[in-house]
Order: structure tokens, then sequence, then C-alpha cells
């Protein structure tokens, strides 16, 4: 079968561009590798309940300032309210023990995943004292909606 010269050039060009995207997308998850941000941490999700931190979710005293474990499981997070003081150093350590899960904490810069089988890490500080809703913002089965918390934010008003 005969291809026109110009064609054919554009048939290579379009077979190299498919080729670059590939190579981009294999090169940046082996690069970054494809795991939750930040914190490569496993769990095992079955064994929650007799785990030593997670079996009982809590607030706590970390090394540098508060830690707060929370299991997310379908509809609720455990413990579903938390209470720190404005302008502490918050570590949250987050897993599920069902299904990928969001952990939302509207108007702040909290923001994460919860992930069977691993820990998902992150620090943030609260400066503004006050009531922040905790929604997760992964669909995670019919009451998604309904799967709330709270965050209470001590300390004086500035
Ligand atoms: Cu949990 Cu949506």
């Amino acid at each position: 079968m005969h291809v026109e010269l110009y064609e054919r050039i554009w048939m290579w060009v379009a077979t190299l561009l498919v080729a670059l995207f590939l190579g981009v997308i294999v090169l940046m998850a082996g690069a970054q590798a494809v795991a939750p941000p930040g914190h490569i941490e496993t769990v095992d999700p079955t064994a929650l309940a007799t785990h030593p931190e997670f079996g009982k979710p809590a607030v706590s005293a970390g090394p540098n300032g508060i830690n707060v474990s929370i299991v997310a499981q379908m509809f609720q997070f455990t413990p579903d309210t938390i209470e720190v003081a404005a302008g502490t150093s918050v570590t949250f350590r987050l897993t599920s023990a069902d299904v990928i899960h969001g952990f939302e904490i509207a108007g702040t810069n909290a923001n994460a995943m919860a992930v069977p089988g691993y820990v998902t890490q992150f620090t943030v500080t609260f400066p503004k004292p006050g009531e922040y809703v905790i929604a997760c913002n992964e669909f995670c089965g019919l009451l998604h909606h309904n799967m709330v918390g709270k965050l209470i934010v001590k300390g004086e008003s500035r």
C-alpha cells in the first residue's frame, strides 16, 4: 500500500507524541512513586481494633505538639470531635478501616485522604480559634454525605 510521504511524517509525529506522553507518565510514576503523599507507612486495615495507636485513636501529646490519630470508616471518623489549641502544631495521622475516605477541615488548608493500609500523616497549625467542619470528600458509599466530624480550636480570638 502506498502512503504519501507527507502522511507518513504526520503518522510518525503522532506516534512519537503518544510515546512521549506515556513516557512522561511512566517516568514520573517511577521517580515520585505512586503512593499516598508525604508519608509511606503501612498498617493492617483488618487489625486496627487491636492496633496500639489506631485501636483507640485519640488526641495526645506528641513529640512536637499535639498528635491526633484518626480512623475513618463508613460513615464516621473516630474520634469525631477533636479539640486542639490555637497556634499549636498538630500532627494528624489518619488511616481507614475500609475504603478510601477524604479528610477535609473546611476553611483550613488541611485536606488529605485516609487510605486503607496506609497512614497518612501531615502537620498543620490552626491560628484561628473556632469550630470547623471535618468532611469526607471522597465518595465512600450511600451515607457519604453524613460522614462529618468537628474540629474545635481553642484559644483567645485575635
Ligand atoms: Cu467517607 Cu465519604
